[in-house]
């Protein structure tokens, strides 16, 4: 209780890191950054993921605004809202009005649709993660016809608002060199980095085969490719520890990692999980059985065996580097997050 107090009385300023070292003695684990797919419908259906054909219960605008403010009590630094197609959610701009005055940081994903219609969201937005694949022949065929057409209308109405643009681009059999330059001029035109990831073996949030995966060398060659573009100064966002990392696509291994103790997701219902799993993971708690830190406390902890979104890798990479450095993870944990 001393302790408590002790935090508490250093003031405001400090509130959000005091806030979370106050959960990690209280809950067993300090909430820095937090995944939140606050949907999992959406208006496309790309062929590589399972998430519109999940039919979830969704948290309502009070219990997601509750939560919120549970969040940023709870200490927790930043949020990256993603989905599903997060904008379809007609109450998002409610929920990032309460990021906003709440002071917690966040970051959404989006395939780029609803950008122009609903730029007011990103005003005061750490960075919008927008995926492009490649060019019209590649990103169109793995998501609709004149869908690339509509990420660059995104990219310029983000870049006139001064919003960090991230693009997150996967590696299926369809990329080649050629369609990963095509993604890295679109970057240097709207001031945005790529973030390269490979498109995991199966359609996400489901064990059905993806039916653009590549085969493994190939995703090991254009991850060597992509050290060399990087080392010559492309606009690449994935450090090198990353894209080697990524080279060594599907390699199974057991993964030490710590940022599990402080990296959580959310699903559209609320339900806690660890930082690794996606909504189809059924053992975590919901938030609203007795609020976050209650969920918090039950999170049960396992280790991976595997690590490909492109913003996982990069805070697990430099946070292996540099352990003193979490704080500064926010940023790097603002990006896109596929399933593992
Ligand atoms: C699930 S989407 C949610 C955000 C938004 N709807 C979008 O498409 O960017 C988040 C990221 O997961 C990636 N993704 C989808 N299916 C995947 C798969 N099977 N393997 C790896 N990444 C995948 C998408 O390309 C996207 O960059
Ligand atoms: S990858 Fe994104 S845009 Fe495509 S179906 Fe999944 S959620 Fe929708
Ligand atoms: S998914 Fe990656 S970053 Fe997250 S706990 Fe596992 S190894 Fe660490």
């Amino acid at each position: 209780m001393f302790l408590d107090d002790l935090l508490t009385d250093f003031g405001p300023r400090f509130r959000v890191p005091l806030g979370a070292i106050r959960t990690g003695l209280r809950y067993g684990r300090m909430p820095l950054f937090v995944s939140w797919i606050v949907t999992n419908r959406c208006n496309l259906r790309c062929v590589y993921c399972g998430c519109p054909h999940i039919k979830t219960a969704e948290l309502s605008t009070e219990q997601a605004l509750r939560l919120v403010t549970e969040m940023a009590d709870l200490g927790v630094l930043a949020v990256h809202i993603t989905g599903g197609e997060p904008l379809v959610r007609k109450d998002l701009d409610r929920i990032v009005s309460r990021l906003r005055s709440t002071g917690v940081r966040f970051g959404i994903s989006t395939n780029g649709t609803l950008v122009p219609k609903r730029q007011a969201l990103f005003e005061g937005c750490s960075s919008v993660s927008l995926s492009l694949d490649g060019p019209p022949i590649v990103h169109d065929q793995h998501r609709k016809t004149g869908q690339v057409a509509e990420v660059l209308d995104a990219c310029r109405v983000l870049s006139s608002m001064d919003v960090e643009t991230r693009l997150v681009s996967l590696v299926t059999r369809n990329t080649t060199t050629d369609s990963m330059r095509f993604v890295m001029e679109q970057a240097q035109v709207y001031g945005a980095k790529v973030y390269f990831q490979p498109a995991l073996d199966v359609v996400l949030s489901t064990t059905d085969e993806n039916p653009v995966v590549a085969q493994s060398k190939k995703v090991n060659a254009l991850f060597s490719d992509l050290i060399d573009f990087k080392t010559a100064g492309k606009p690449i966002g994935n450090s090198v520890a990353s894209l080697k990392h990524m080279a060594r696509w599907p390699h199974q291994e057991p993964l030490r990692c710590m940022l599990q103790r402080v990296a959580v997701r959310v699903d559209p219902q609320g339900v806690l999980l660890p930082c690794h799993e996606r909504a189809d993971a059924p053992d975590g708690v919901s938030v609203l059985d007795g609020g976050f830190g209650s969920a918090l406390s039950s999170l049960k902890s396992k280790s991976c065996t595997e690590c490909w979104g492109s913003s996982r890798v990069q805070a697990r990479e430099s946070f292996r580097a540099n352990p003193a450095e979490l704080i500064s993870l926010a940023g790097t944990m603002l990006g896109s997050q596929s399933a593992r």
